[in-house]
């Protein structure tokens, strides 16, 4: 296959949840292999850090703050992304939040802001993406998930039914667009080191007990995840859609 098939030269990308961790490491990726980049998310100087390091590249990078809880400002958040970068052709659906809590303690409150943000934001991303991209003919949408789409994992209910509802909308507009040229993949990262997860490797003996389940020995980094990204992203993955994808040392095959 020629090397090529990786390249992003030309292609625009809209990165959610862009300001750190694994969005602000997708949008690097992206820029690496050539694409000019959206970053979204509420943290306007969080987004221009990483803003100026893609501009570093020679890549455009457009910042877009926006708290995408507010659903109905989706639509023209993407209508403004293509009209300033003339197209959309990759959306990394990563923008997440997390309430580790028994599921008997769980209030509607902490459901609301869960499902919102993880599940009904992401899928209104997506359509508003979708209709710039049905109508190019060509598009790559990625969604980010999580192992608890595959395990229970305690404490982690609402999340759980926030990600596995990705994971099926992931599978159902994969079918519905598959048709058109547009594939709709998800990732699931195992347990990497970021702001969302610093409070797990933060408890006494978690750490110990995490590695104990990881094959490979290790957690991971958000770079962990730049491989199948950009295949995601990329013509390479042309015939890949509705799949679900670890990237979890193992994890999930133990
Ligand atoms: N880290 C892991 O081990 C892991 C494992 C599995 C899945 N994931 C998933 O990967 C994704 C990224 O996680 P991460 O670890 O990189 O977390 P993170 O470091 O906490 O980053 C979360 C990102 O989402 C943005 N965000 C949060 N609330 C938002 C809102 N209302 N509107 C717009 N943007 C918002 C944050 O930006 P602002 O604060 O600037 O708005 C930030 O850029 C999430 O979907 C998470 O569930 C992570």
């Amino acid at each position: 296959m020629e090397p090529g098939r990786f390249d992003l030269q030309g292609k625009v990308a809209l990165v959610t949840g862009a300001s750190r961790g694994i969005g602000a490491e997708a949008a690097l990726t992206l820029a690496g292999a050539g694409a000019d980049l959206c970053l979204a998310s509420r943290d306007r100087a969080g987004l221009e850090r990483v803003a100026a390091r893609i501009e570093a590249m020679g890549r455009r990078a457009l910042v877009r703050p926006i708290d995408l809880a507010r659903t109905g400002e989706i639509p023209a958040m993407v209508e403004g992304a293509v009209r300033e970068l003339g197209r959309l052709d990759i959306l990394v659906n990563n923008a997440g939040t997390n309430i580790r809590r028994p599921a008997l303690e769980v209030t509607e409150a902490d459901w609301d802001r869960v499902v919102t943000l993880n599940l009904k934001a992401a899928f209104f991303c997506a359509q508003a993406a979708g209709r710039v991209m049905l109508g190019q003919g060509s598009g790559k949408v990625i969604n980010i998930v999580s192992l608890a789409v595959r395990h229970g994992l305690p404490n982690l209910a609402v999340y759980t039914a926030a990600k596995a509802g990705l994971a099926g909308l992931t599978r159902v507009l994969a079918v519905e667009w598959a048709p058109h040229g547009v594939q709709v993949n998800a990732i699931g990262p195992g347990y990497l080191r970021t702001e969302l997860t610093e409070p797990l490797f933060a408890q006494p003996g978690w750490l110990e007990r995490a590695l104990g389940r990881i094959p490979a020995g290790r957690t991971g980094v958000p770079a962990d995840l730049a491989g199948l990204l950009l295949f995601l992203a990329s013509p390479a993955s042309d015939y890949v859609t509705g799949q679900v994808i670890f990237v979890d040392g193992g994890w999930t095959a133990m």
